[in-house]
């Protein structure tokens, strides 16, 4: 039996990555014959799957023969990468997908393609084929690796080309990707989500939780490091319930056992899945960050069980509790909803209160977004947009304070933090300790892609200076 069968993957078949190589040969005739020097504008909205993403995309694009630019002008293929999550998020898409009407009009022979989370939702994509007829092709989440043939179909027939299965998911292997330059890289361990937490689109949009195999993660760890990529972020929605035969506890101590100096993030960890295993591995693993990104969402214990979140307010601080006893110089970062549909004022204090006692670094703060087709769509939300927007001000003021006081506490310490790019002002650079917290020191940019000793001088809010002492 194959490798893939024995663990009920749904891999997509060599077969059909061979067709679409064939496609992708074709495609590149076609695009070099059209276009003198075929360029691509990749834009991405939302999270860094949809970065991950993205990466395979242009990867693939460049076996079709184009290459890259950030300007629309240069561009004979424009495709947005789209974020489903918040209705801000949506609205920012469809503004600047409107705004491409000019751009077809000069450039009627270019493509302009949407994919991404947005557009696998049928109310979207109906929209799209209704408003936007500009608009040459639109594809889902779980049809990325056929671009190959979506594109060749676009380009040779006279017709709008709209690809979006409905699917539980699949896990496509040996697409190459283009890594943007830098030395931070995404690679995902995992796909979709299984927890329908009543407020998110995301399991509807990304299909069934499937774990790639621990082999295909190292093989592309090894690629990133061979690319001198030294900062590698390992993604999913869930990343607490990796099955790819090991536990994700397990996956982390494998991968910290690769040669080579570099330092292992992920995100996002469910606290309801997230085990002592798991804190014990972090503690055991030279190379992973000292820091835990646990969306805690909100601090009531009633607006949790709204939200399914499957914990409460005492399990999570007994959480975070054991985290600081393994490891004392941990720093943790979350995601809050502010106004989830019947959240009150006393509710929201929870919140408060919780981030009180947690003390985070930062936090990823979102007023409570209606999604359609999720449970919490239909449930009653009385409180106005207004003031939940003075309950955030509310928390944001919170949370200030805390990040000041937990940088003030870093003055003087010793870290070891990686040289990640020049800061914005001049002879200065960012770095990135392994709590995940942003430096500023003078030095050169020579030291780009390095390992260095800092002593942090000063704390503000977001950032800390610092002076590097080797
Ligand atoms: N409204 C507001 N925030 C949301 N998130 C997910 N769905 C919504 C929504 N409908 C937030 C959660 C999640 C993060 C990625 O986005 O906090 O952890
Ligand atoms: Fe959305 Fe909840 Fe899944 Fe995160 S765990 S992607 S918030 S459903």
């Amino acid at each position: 039996m194959s490798e893939n069968k024995r663990n009920a993957l749904p891999l997509v078949s060599d077969d059909e990555m061979q067709r679409q190589q064939a496609f992708a040969k074709k495609t590149k005739e076609i695009v070099c014959s059209r276009y003198p020097a075929p360029k691509a504008l990749v834009r991405t909205f939302g999270c860094q799957q949809n970065v991950a993403d993205a990466q395979r995309i242009k990867g693939m694009l460049a076996e079709m023969g184009y290459g890259f630019t950030d300007e629309e002008t240069d561009a004979d293929l424009i495709l947005f990468n789209t974020c489903a999550v918040r209705e801000h998020a949506e609205d920012r898409v469809i503004g600047n997908v409107g705004a491409l009407k000019h751009f077809k009009r000069r450039r009627p022979d270019a493509i302009v393609a949407l994919c991404g989370c947005m557009m696998q939702q049928q109310h979207v994509a109906d929209r799209i084929r209704k408003s936007f007829s500009h608009v040459d092709l639109v594809f889902g989440t779980h049809v990325i690796h056929q671009l190959p043939e979506l594109l060749y179909n676009t380009l040779t027939r006279q017709k709008r080309v709209f690809a979006i299965p409905d699917s539980d998911g699949v896990i496509a292997e040996g697409i190459p990707f283009v890594h943007d330059g830098g030395v931070r890289g995404w690679l995902p361990v995992m796909y979709g989500c299984n927890n329908f937490c009543t407020y998110c689109i995301v399991p509807y949009v990304r299909g069934r939780e499937r774990s790639r195999t621990p082999e295909a993660i190292k093989a592309d760890l090894k690629k990133m490091l061979s690319q001198g990529i030294k900062d590698i972020t390992l993604l999913g929605q869930n990343v607490n319930s990796y099955a790819g035969g090991m536990t994700f506890a397990q996956l982390l101590r494998e991968l910290n056992a690769v040669d080579g100096q570099f330092t292992l993030r992920f995100m996002t960890s469910h606290p309801k899945d997230c085990t002592e295993e798991l804190l014990l591995a972090m503690r055991d693993c030279e190379k992973v960050e000292r820091h835990l990104h646990l969306p805690v969402q909100c601090g009531s214990d009633r607006i949790l069980k709204a939200m399914n979140r499957h914990y409460t307010k005492a399990q999570y601080l007994k959480l975070i509790e054991k985290a600081r006893e393994l490891m004392p110089d941990i720093l943790f970062t979350s995601d809050i909803i502010v106004g989830f549909p019947g959240e009150t004022y006393e509710d929201f204090k929870q919140t408060v209160s919780l981030i009180e006692q947690v003390r985070y670094q930062s936090l990823y703060t979102f007023i409570y977004s209606k999604r359609h087709g999720t449970p919490a769509e239909n449930m009653p939300d009385p409180v106005t947009r207004k003031e939940k927007g003075e309950w955030m001000r509310e928390l944001l003021e919170v949370q200030e304070s805390i990040a000041e006081e937990i940088c003030a506490q870093q003055v003087g310490k010793r870290f070891v933090a990686l040289a990640e790019e020049p800061s914005k002002n001049e002879g200065m650079l960012y770095l990135r300790t392994l709590c995940n917290q942003v430096v500023e020191a003078p030095g050169s940019t020579a030291l780009i892609g390095q390992f260095v000793n800092i002593e942090v001088t000063s704390g503000e809010t977001w950032i800390l200076k610092a002076k590097i002492i080797d």
